[in-house]
């Protein structure tokens, strides 16, 4: 088994996965699109469980992006109605299992229904604190890196701060993900090779791992061979080889 060759003291602190190819993964079956996300979301089960069990707090999935709107709307309304409904089919396992759940994105984008229901599992895990599962919503980059330097343009106006104390945390202050750490690990499946607008500051030093693996098909044993391809790396962080083991 894979799983007995990793080693529990080199996972990474923070996963983040662009969850890709559910529609290749439905066409090749013959199947609708809607059956490809149907099984995408079982992947996810899977996986949020796995992430769990390996006690790595944080894990973030890119469920849908600022670009997503540009989908048939029967694509986008089959998102969101499997979004609704698997929070709340899920929510009782994020209470029982100590996951706090949050969001990154125009969560004000969405419909009302699903902004609701977004906001009460929120509330509902705000107090657990196990792993942190953040799902970007209607989430870019651009648009959220767009948005920090409004913010930060503003306060200089208003004399909150001043031009010379602007540095990278008060740029992490303002980004959706100022309550998380960097990411370590960034997945992508399907065979993309590609960030598509996903955390673009975040991911400055992450390790990346690309696998053909359509989404629906990636299970536990597929994060296990990411993870063990993650700890055959060695992150330098700028550093020579010799420093980082001394
Ligand atoms: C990519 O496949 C997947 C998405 C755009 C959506 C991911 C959403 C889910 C797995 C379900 C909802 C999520 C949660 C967190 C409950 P694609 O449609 O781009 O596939 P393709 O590139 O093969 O067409």
């Amino acid at each position: 088994m894979i799983i007995d060759n990793l080693d529990k003291s080199k996972l990474p602190n923070h996963i983040a996965i662009i969850m890709d190819g559910n529609g290749r993964w439905a066409a090749k079956k013959g199947l609708s699109r809607t059956l490809g996300h149907n099984s995408g979301v079982e992947s996810v089960q899977e996986i949020v469980e796995e992430v769990l069990n390996l006690n790595i707090p944080y894990l973030t999935l890119y469920a849908f992006s600022s670009d997503n709107w540009n989908r048939p709307p029967h694509e986008i309304g089959t998102l969101m109605d499997l979004l609704v409904e698997s929070l709340k089919t899920e929510l009782k396992k994020l209470i029982k299992n100590n996951i706090r759940l949050n969001t990154i994105g125009d969560i004000s984008a969405l419909p009302k229904l699903v902004q609701n229901e977004v906001k009460r599992a929120i509330d509902i895990t705000k107090n657990n604190n196990k792993m942190v599962l953040t799902i970007a919503l209607s989430y870019g980059a651009r648009e959220e890196l767009e948005n920090v330097i409004k913010e930060i343009a503003s306060e200089v106006k208003n004399n909150t701060i001043s031009l010379e104390n602007i540095d990278q945390s008060i740029i992490n202050k303002h980004l959706y993900t100022r309550n998380l750490p960097d990411v370590d690990l960034l997945i992508r499946t399907s065979g993309e090779q590609r960030i598509s607008n996903f955390l673009l500051w975040q991911i400055a030093y992450a390790e990346l791992y690309f696998t053909d693996v359509l989404w629906p098909d990636f299970r536990k044993k597929d994060l296990y061979s990411a993870l063990l391809n993650y700890q055959n790396r060695e992150r330098r962080f700028g550093k020579t080889s010799e420093q980082i083991n001394v």
